[in-house]
């Protein structure tokens, strides 16, 4: 299989939609790896995997071993870590972090969440050659509360806005988060680099996922989510029938011990 490059990426845009989903562990990375162009380390792992109230809490170092973890068992799909809060708060902090982020993990790219506020930011990486996914819309890094947005007049304009901003600040693509259609339709036609959604409609040039959310792992399941599985219901089965088996004496059984 062939590498997925980043201008193999921006080349799709209006004609091949771009799968992604979010991967934290090496068993979704090397499944993942078979049928997505981008995987994102996301820092959702912070409320999927660790339990925390927001990405807010997570750490670059956590980031950095899911990271490796996923890059190290993906061999064809762009592989792009996720910069945590607080961890790009002006370009000389942000490129510190990255550059250490690409040495450790060979990830492929970076995402920055936000708009006009990153943008020299983005600028700076990118021509520091360290490239960049943006994300604009819902910013979970620093969304008081989870209300999907475009809504108004005013909030349309600023979102699109700041996806034009970061578009011709350098990023590769844009992930758009939580926005209504015609938002997502605007922004997808005005901006050079594909744009990739998430609770952003069909019309945007790829999706994204959380892993968790798609098979059916989470507590909570936004609108836009839709379950391909329900692993929750598959591991509590699959728990209660071993803690019935051991205390039994059924498990375990002949197949499994050594003589
Ligand atoms: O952290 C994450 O998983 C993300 C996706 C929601 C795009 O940023």
């Amino acid at each position: 299989m062939k590498k997925v490059t980043i201008s193999k990426i921006k080349k799709k845009k209006g004609k091949n939609p771009i799968v992604c989903l979010t991967a934290y562990s090496k068993t979704i990375a090397k499944v993942a790896d078979k049928y997505c162009d981008i995987i994102l380390i996301g820092d959702s792992l912070g409320m999927v995997l660790y339990g925390m109230k927001s990405t807010r809490d997570v750490k670059l170092q956590t980031m950095i071993l899911h990271a490796k973890a996923v890059k190290d068992y993906t061999s064809k799909s762009l592989v792009v870590f996720d910069m945590p809060y607080k961890t790009y708060t002006n370009k000389f902090n942000a490129y510190k972090n990255a550059k250490k982020v690409i040495r450790l993990t060979k990830c492929d790219a970076v995402k920055l969440e936000g708009g006009k506020k990153v943008a020299n930011i983005i600028k700076y990486l990118t021509k520091k050659k360290i490239p960049v996914m943006g994300h604009v819309g819902l910013l979970p890094q620093t969304s008081l509360n989870f209300k999907v947005k475009g809504k108004d007049l005013s909030q349309q304009k600023k979102i699109l806005d700041d996806a034009k901003i970061i578009s011709n600040s350098g990023v590769f693509a844009i992930i758009i988060e939580c926005v209504v259609e015609n938002l997502a339709k605007k922004i997808t036609k005005s901006v050079s680099v594909p744009t990739i959604g998430i609770g952003a409609s069909k019309q945007c040039d790829g999706q994204i996922l959380v892993i968790d959310d798609m098979l059916g792992m989470s507590d909570y399941y936004p609108k836009f989510v839709k379950k391909y599985s329900n692993l929750k219901k598959i591991i509590e089965k699959s728990v209660k029938t071993y803690s019935k088996d051991v205390r039994l004496r059924k498990f375990p059984s002949k197949k499994y011990i050594y003589n």
